[in-house]
């Protein structure tokens, strides 16, 4: 008979002990994502620039009975941000988890896309998140243990009008995630996105009240919805867990099947 395999002998994906440390976790995706984590027991560390926002999301979490706390920075500030970083694990302990989901988005055609913009979406969305992924996977790899979960998007695999520094930028994380893992597997360190289809929140907001799009939109994914921030939430823990350690290089899409289909 074959060995007990050992799967589902404690509740799976438990992350209890850890802590995760989440860019742009004041609003939306890494909101929501912050909920997921601390409720499945880890401590989480609340980035963002707007020290009121994280403040309030602390709150939150801290009513839901989540050990949580703020670490305002901008991650465009790549010395102020790893000197926060560390003060943090200074006081609460090496990251574990560390989700770079920190961005902005800049909507123009491209023929008048101004190379200003152009720059500095690509640096807060791409240079940033590698930046300090890259000091936190320093300290993971050196332990042997570490999870790495980036926030891509759907729109570094359909192209759509307008959003050209974006897709670039994401586009450039998806590659990463790939050659990444070849460098951090072996360490311990696992590297995956999330590639989220249309999420509603402010990122979104310029085509929330575009009824064209809407329509569009609900009639091009087959689960003919919106997706909410919470929709990313079980992946995250999935991509969170030390069971899903010999998951890496992944990009997993959270879209409700539009990049499946067309
Ligand atoms: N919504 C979608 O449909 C969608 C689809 C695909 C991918 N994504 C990606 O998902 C991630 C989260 O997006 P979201 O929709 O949740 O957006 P959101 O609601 O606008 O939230 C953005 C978060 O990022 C933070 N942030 C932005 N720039 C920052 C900086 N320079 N330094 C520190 N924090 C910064 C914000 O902090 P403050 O509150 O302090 O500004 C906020 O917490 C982004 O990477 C986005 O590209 C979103």
């Amino acid at each position: 008979m074959a060995s007990d395999p050992g799967c589902g002998t404690g509740p799976l994906f438990s992350l209890a002990g850890q802590v995760a440390l989440v860019l742009g976790a004041s609003r939306g995706i890494g909101r929501a994502c912050a909920f997921a984590l601390g409720r499945q027991g880890a401590r989480v560390l609340v980035n963002g620039r707007d020290a009121g926002r994280a403040a309030r999301t602390v709150r939150e979490l801290g009513e839901a009975g989540i050990r949580a706390e703020a670490v305002v920075f901008d991650v465009d500030d790549l010395q102020g941000a790893t000197a926060a970083m560390d003060a943090a694990e200074a006081r609460v302990g090496p990251v574990d988890i560390l989700f770079a989901n920190a961005g902005v988005q800049h909507r123009a055609p491209l023929l008048e896309f101004d190379l200003a913009d152009f720059q500095r979406v690509l640096f807060t969305n791409l240079t940033a998140q590698w930046a300090l992924a890259r000091h936190a996977a320093r300290g993971m790899a050196a332990r042997g243990h570490g999870r790495i979960v980036f926030t891509g998007s759907i729109t570094a695999i359909l192209g759509r009008e307008n959003v050209t520094a974006y897709t670039a930028a994401k586009g450039a994380l998806h590659a990463l995630v790939r050659q990444w893992s070849a460098e951090l597997a072996a360490r311990g360190v696992t590297v995956n996105a999330l590639a989220p289809g249309y999420i509603r929140t402010d990122l979104t907001q310029a085509l929330h009240g575009d009824g064209e799009f809407d329509a569009w939109l609900r009639r091009r994914t087959p689960a003919g919805r919106w997706g909410t921030p919470e929709d990313l939430a079980s992946a995250m823990v999935f991509l969170a867990a030390r069971e899903s350690g010999f998951v890496t290089g992944q990009i997993l899409a959270v879209d409700g099947g539009l990049s499946a289909t067309m």
